[in-house]
């Protein structure tokens, strides 16, 4: 057969524009943008920050979490690094924290210093071998000691100056006493003087500041985290204990008999934990690792700003092509399709959304960020970071050291290194997705995502109407 016969056309974000509708909404700002990540995870905008390594750690998932969508942590470090990432976003905003990092009165300061930076808190309860609150100790305690050797019982504040509650505190009576005595901590102990949690004033400040952000059941942000096929399961529980909410398989060819296995090992182990499986960019593909249990389904096959796939392999389908098609299947089976890849605008996002993902999942636009991995450094007067694609051959270097493997030299890279301009916060990045998704909503008359997809409508564009679409400065 004439493999060129009835040969299908593959569209692109930049190959359509959204046709404008009647619109009866008052203010952009009143559109209702809540969506599910995945089967069980609803989040309040449809936004996900990329499993790579120069994007989401626990910083930048935090962020993204405060602002409303989720964060994947990626998988390129120790499996306990990956934890305790995660469990960094888990503990980053809580009514209460149930599980307060706790140490004894003999440790030295030195580790208890150590051991707040590793978890990138403020504070350590103090106690001893039975949990019974001996004081607290707080950056504060420490900030103008010249000496600081020694146990931590000589620089904590102790049991007799300390304000604790119950664990039967209101938010309202919690907000009375941070404000009446003055304190940025309260212990929650139980009545043998035990410790059973801890509220910290900062995570009602977060909670004022931040409405919108993405919580569990139990008011903490809400975290993905990937895995890759080798270590799984391992990788899984421990992630799991550590608090994850969902699991991101993260491979670059979904449609494999190893993502289908893990995928249907995942759910069979962990039937409660949401999987997302990918990257796929068929309908056959997607509906497979749906008849295998995947909980979202990761769409896209070398549309990322990283990605040489395409060149590399030869292989891919353009992305809205790919969410389009299998978006209906996505429909009637419940489940969420995240767009991964190829965001270059709000307008992208808008046509991501329109076509019928759930959520877009977002790399090079939140790299070069000050919550992406990594310290940004002055090149030719500036400020610049680096984003670079999880199969490029600078990033396959790096993890040799924590996979121990041997370099891949014989392997053509199906990814690229480059460096970014420094941004600053992701939150004005995030901002101006938003609004701009809004805006594209508005024009289409649509006040919810599900009315997105019912009202959205696409125009081809040539080449000519994409330079007219183009801000230009002058005419030529
Ligand atoms: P953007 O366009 O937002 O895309 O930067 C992020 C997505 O790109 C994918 N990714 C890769 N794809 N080779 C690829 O073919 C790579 O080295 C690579 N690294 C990341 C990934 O799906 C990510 O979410």
């Amino acid at each position: 057969m004439n493999k060129l016969h009835n040969i299908t056309l593959g569209l692109t974000y930049d190959d359509v524009l959204l046709v404008p509708h009647y619109s009866d909404t008052a203010s952009r700002k009143q559109i209702d943008l809540t969506t599910h990540f995945s089967r069980r995870l609803k989040i309040n905008i449809p936004i996900v920050s990329a499993n790579m390594d120069t994007v989401t750690e626990s910083v930048m998932a935090t962020a993204v979490a405060l602002a409303g969508g989720i964060g994947v942590i990626h998988r390129f470090m120790t499996i306990e690094e990956e934890a305790q990432e995660v469990r960094k976003v888990k503990r980053a905003q809580n009514f209460m924290i149930t599980d307060p990092v706790c140490v004894s009165p003999d440790t030295s300061l030195s580790d208890a210093i150590k051991l707040m930076k590793q978890h990138g808190i403020h504070g350590l309860l103090v106690c001893n071998g039975d949990k019974r609150l001996q004081g607290i100790l707080t950056s504060r305690d420490i900030k103008f000691k010249t000496s600081l050797t020694g146990p931590v019982r000589e620089f904590m504040t102790p049991r007799a100056r300390l304000i604790t509650t119950t664990a039967d505190v209101t938010p309202e009576r919690a907000v009375k006493i941070f404000d009446e005595y003055k304190v940025e901590k309260l212990p929650v102990i139980d009545f043998e003087d035990k410790i059973v949690g801890l509220i910290t004033a900062s995570d009602f400040r977060k909670h004022a500041e931040n409405t919108n952000a993405s919580h569990d059941k139990n008011g903490r942000l809400l975290v993905a985290a990937a895995v890759g096929v080798k270590d799984g399961m391992e990788r899984s529980e421990a992630l799991i204990k550590a608090g994850a909410d969902a699991l991101v398989i993260d491979i670059a060819h979904g449609h494999s008999e190893k993502c289908l296995q893990l995928t249907k090992e995942l759910k069979l182990v962990w039937p409660e934990i949401d999987v997302v499986a990918g990257n796929v960019a068929t309908l056959t593909g997607a509906l497979d690792l749906i008849k295998a249990g995947a909980d979202a389904i990761k769409v896209g096959v070398g549309p990322g700003a990283a990605c040489s796939t395409r060149i590399v392999a030869g292989s891919g389908v353009p992305q809205l092509t790919a969410v389009c098609n299998i978006e209906g299947a996505c429909r009637q089976y419940g489940v969420p399709l995240i767009a991964d890849g190829g965001i270059k605008t709000s307008g992208d996002l808008a046509k991501a959304i329109g076509a019928g993902a759930d959520t877009v999942m977002i790399g090079n636009l939140f790299s070069g960020t000050l919550e992406s991995p990594g310290e940004y450094y002055i090149e030719d007067g500036q400020a610049v970071k680096v984003y670079r694609g999880l199969a490029s051959r600078e990033a396959s270097i790096d993890r040799q050291a924590v996979e121990q493997n041997v370099a891949r030299q014989d392997r053509a890279p199906e990814g690229i290194s480059y460096k970014v301009s420094y941004k600053g916060g992701v939150a004005k990045v995030i901002n101006l997705l938003v609004d701009g998704l809004q805006s594209g909503m508005s024009y289409t008359g649509a006040r919810s995502i599900k009315e997105f997809w019912e009202k959205a409508e696409f125009v081809r564009i040539t080449e000519a109407g994409m330079r007219e679409s183009q801000p230009r400065s002058h005419q030529t």
